[in-house]
């Protein structure tokens, strides 16, 4: 799919086969609407009363084959806003599909809600691109039936072309960078491994002020970070923690971001039943986050400094993986007592968290698909949140809701630390009640995060659906990040 911006207003239909005209519920269509009389026929003769999610297409209008209008019923003009909005498109991309149409214009000017041109570009390639993602690379026979569909833009004067243009590039960035992410998330996990995804990221991200390294096995090990290591110990894959630095603002503290990447799930000794476990190699979605976000800040060029850790390892079986049982030293010296080898995620990230502290953070997020609690509390459409700090937290949120996408914040208190007393150890990796583990799984981390303003992103839920990977929660921490720089949380954090 190409979108493109169309200046004149005469002539569309030499260039596009299809034009999208919004037709209000009772409205009276104005005479400068193309081909008046022909439309106010065709309307009369099918008694096309707009009505939401309904259409009339007018087949050659211009006694020429393929060229085609589609008039889309908006409902009521009182009623138009942002939701209809999305409708409207929605219900356009489904009759573009339905007919095969390649060269389509729009003429958003005459959908009047309250959204700047930015919103309406950004939330219809949104809509576009998540209908038609395709993850083709294991099929013999590829059949991409959107390749070649150019959307246009009709703009009525030069400032709103410089806004739509700006706009398209804006969005089209960012839906790239959801794209390179959710196309890691979906390959196969025999092929998705940490060094798999090291090479992929040497590939793709590049930039002047950007710096990838890694931390592998020997290295790790040196440092203590023992409980990372342990979950690894059962693969024949290697662990890496990769790490990409992008420093393009000499005078902040780095924002960490951190992923986990575990690139299979077995839960280890504590297995997990077979079914649905091959949606396991979804378990890296948060290390796949942080190179997608990092992807579009570097392309966007945005003023920060940032630094993101993909936590990468796999919780495999053998004779010489992880124990119920067994008593592992932290980073931060901390014992812990392993419970559960499927609470695999919290020991990969309590060294993480603990290893940036050097780092002397401005603020840490951290993404994980850590609790299946998660899912079951927020299900798939809601991201989970906590954190040690209020006004980090809030404007995560705002950042969430001027977006679209949502996040919701779950307490953390530390009266659920109790759960994780251990007889032996400092701590277990997890309680014995099943009930409220997402907060569980954040207390055991807030104990490596003291030294810094923190927040947990528990995405177990809304990280894939049956379709695949599902980028989340990219577009939040991009629009978060934004904000920041352009000093709107800048004050607050
Ligand atoms: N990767 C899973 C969490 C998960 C579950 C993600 C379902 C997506 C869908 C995580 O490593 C895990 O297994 N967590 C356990 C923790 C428990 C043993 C305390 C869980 O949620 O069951
Ligand atoms: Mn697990
Ligand atoms: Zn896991």
């Amino acid at each position: 799919m190409k979108y493109k911006i169309f200046k004149k207003k005469k002539n569309y239909y030499k260039k596009n086969e299809c034009a999208i005209i919004n037709i209000y519920e009772n409205d009276k269509i104005k005479k400068n609407i193309l081909k008046y009389n022909l439309i106010l026929k065709e309307i009369k003769k099918y008694n096309f009363k707009g009505k939401i999610n309904t259409h009339l297409i007018i087949k050659d209008i211009n006694s020429v084959k393929k060229e085609d209008c589609i008039l889309i019923g908006c409902g009521k003009k009182k009623k138009i806003n942002k939701n209809i909005f999305l409708k409207i498109i929605k219900n356009s991309f489904k009759i573009i599909k339905k007919y095969n149409y390649k060269n389509i214009i729009y003429f958003l000017n005459k959908i009047k809600i309250k959204k700047k041109i930015y919103w309406k570009i950004f939330n219809i390639i949104k809509i576009f691109k998540k209908k038609t993602y395709l993850f083709d690379k294991f099929k013999n026979k590829k059949n991409n039936k959107y390749k070649d569909i150019k959307i246009n833009f009709l703009v009525k004067n030069k400032r709103e072309y410089i806004l739509t243009k700006k706009a398209i590039k804006k969005s089209l960035i960012i839906f790239k960078g959801i794209k390179i992410s959710k196309n890691l998330c979906n390959t196969p996990p025999n092929i998705c491994n940490s060094t798999y995804i090291y090479k992929k990221i040497n590939n793709k991200i590049r930039h002047p002020k950007i710096k990838i390294s890694c931390l592998d096995k020997k290295k790790m090990s040196s440092l203590g970070m023992n409980a990372y290591l342990s979950v690894n110990k059962g693969s024949y894959n290697k662990p890496l923690m990769i790490q990409i630095k992008y420093n393009n603002n000499k005078n902040m503290k780095p924002i960490v971001i951190i992923g986990k990447g575990v690139t299979f799930d077995t839960g280890g000794i504590s297995l997990k039943t077979s079914q649905n476990m091959y949606k396991m190699k979804y378990d890296m979605s948060g290390a796949a986050s942080i190179y997608g976000i990092i992807y579009i800040i570097s392309k966007l060029n945005i003023k920060i400094n940032l630094i993101g850790i993909l936590a990468c390892a796999e919780n495999m079986i053998n004779g010489n993986s992880n124990k119920p049982g067994d008593i592992i030293k932290t980073l931060s010296k901390k014992n812990i007592e392993i419970i559960n080898t499927d609470a695999e995620g919290r020991l990969i990230l309590c060294d993480v968290l603990t290893y940036v502290e050097k780092y002397d953070p401005k603020f840490v997020i951290d993404i994980a698909t850590l609790t299946g609690s998660c899912a079951i509390a927020l299900g798939n459409k809601i991201n989970g949140l906590l954190s040690n700090n209020k006004k980090l937290s809030s404007c995560l949120i705002k950042s969430s809701l001027e977006i679209e996408e949502n996040i919701h914040e779950l307490p953390l208190f530390s009266q659920y630390k109790k759960y994780l007393k251990s007889n032996i150890a400092d701590i277990k990796n997890c309680s014995n009640t099943i009930y409220g583990g997402t907060i569980i799984a954040a207390c055991f981390l807030s104990y490596f995060t003291k030294k810094y303003k923190w927040a947990h992103i528990d995405i177990a839920g809304t990280a894939y659906n049956n379709n695949g990977s599902t980028g989340q929660p990219i577009n939040i921490i991009v629009q978060f990040l934004i904000n920041y720089i352009k000093k709107k949380w800048k004050k607050i954090i």
